[in-house]
């Protein structure tokens, strides 16, 4: 694939490719070995702590390792567990990675009101006393966004100033963290005062092609680049990668505005056209289902693939960013047109649409899967 050069290039719904500009701006920045403190990586650690309001910050290579380097930091001796929203990545995504790197027990709790955990929901599965049966938790791991909807802070706030009043700490997957900042004006520094530790990406909806900041109090930072070494994680020249990262930040932040507005424009063109949301184009991404109109996702997949500028899915989730273009969205929508088109002429009626159960801990997440 050639390097976009601008912004409305790529017909891709599914990654970023990192711009001619971004590499450029990303070859400027020292060459040091930063398992030695390179020093353009040690100025954007700073900065990145600094809008975080917290003291200090590590660069990562993906946001799996800077959940996991996080936990391992902070659970020095099992047992324990970690509290998470049964859809969160640091629970479903990292391949078990608590249990592996930690010992930890994980309770997944899936947020009573289908969106998001409140305190209502933690209070009751916080494990704690001496009763030697149970591992008690330690920490309440939140995710924001989560399927590319937005927590609100009063929950977020309720939910740490109990956590705090019990000694449990506070950790934050932000991958997705800009776009939350982006849809409620709130500052950084405001989003994350509620957590004792943040990781935040810019390989997601920045666009950056790899990396990932840890911020959290000096103490832990220190520990966790110790960890981030064990694991495998210590770089050498990563001058180029924060380039692009601070590159992303200045450039592609201010971006997320459109996308957020492309997002609700697939929802809205989606719902005009009959097919269900799984879950709400709140930020950068939404969950939708055809079987109302008659169209399987294998179905969408296949076609998308197909066009002629081809769409990349593979299943019920349709991520949006700073590279996809409105004609992608279109082309998109005027694809599913078409299949509930043919679909009609074939004889399909709405009455044979599946009768679906009301559920809302439905996992949004499906698959497209060819029948045989
Ligand atoms: C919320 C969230 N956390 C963590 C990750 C993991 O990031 P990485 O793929 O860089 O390991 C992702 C990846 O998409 C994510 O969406």
């Amino acid at each position: 694939m050639q390097h976009p050069s601008n912004i409305e290039h790529a017909l891709i719904l599914c990654y970023t490719v990192p711009t001619k500009e971004m590499n450029e701006y990303g070859l400027r920045a020292s060459l040091g070995d930063d398992v030695y403190f390179d020093e353009s990586t040690v100025a954007f650690e700073a900065h990145i702590a600094k809008i975080a309001g917290k003291e200090a910050g590590l660069f990562l290579p993906s946001g799996t390792m800077s959940n996991q380097v996080a936990l391992r930091t902070h659970l020095q001796q099992p047992p324990h567990s970690v509290i998470t929203d049964a859809r969160a990545h640091i629970y479903r995504m990292e391949a078990g990675g608590a249990a592996f790197h930690s010992q930890a027990n994980s309770i997944p709790i899936f947020p009573e009101n289908g969106h998001h955990l409140t305190w209502e929901d933690i209070e009751p599965r916080i494990v704690s006393g001496t009763d030697v049966h149970v591992a008690p938790t330690r920490i309440i791991a939140l995710e924001n966004t989560l399927n590319g909807t937005i927590i609100p802070q009063e929950d977020v706030s309720e939910i740490s100033k109990n956590a705090r009043a019990r000694n449990i700490i506070m950790h934050l997957d932000g991958a997705r963290i800009w776009h939350v900042a982006i849809e409620t004006r709130m500052s950084m520094k405001e989003i994350c005062d509620p957590f004792d530790t943040v990781s935040l990406c810019f390989s997601k909806g920045l666009g950056a092609p790899i990396g990932t900041c840890l911020v959290g109090p000096k103490a832990f930072i220190t520990k966790a680049r110790w960890f981030r070494k064990l694991f495998g994680g210590g770089m050498r020249q990563t001058g180029y990668l924060v380039g692009c990262a601070a590159y992303a930040l200045t450039h592609n932040f201010p971006l997320l505005p459109r996308v957020h507005a492309l997002t609700r424009r697939m929802q809205r063109g989606l719902e005009d056209i009959g097919v269900g949301i799984l879950s709400p184009a709140e930020t950068c991404i939404l969950f939708y289902d055809p079987s109302p109109i008659g169209v399987e996702y294998w179905e969408i997949v296949e076609r998308a693939a197909a066009l002629e500028k081809p769409i990349n899915l593979n299943g019920s989730r349709i991520v949006m960013h700073i590279q996809t273009s409105s004609q992608a969205v279109e082309d998109f929508l005027d694809l599913v047109r078409t299949l509930k088109e043919e679909k009609a002429k074939a004889g399909w009626t709405p009455d044979q649409a599946p009768r679906k159960k009301q559920n809302p801990f439905r996992d949004v997440y499906v698959k497209a899967v060819k029948p045989n």
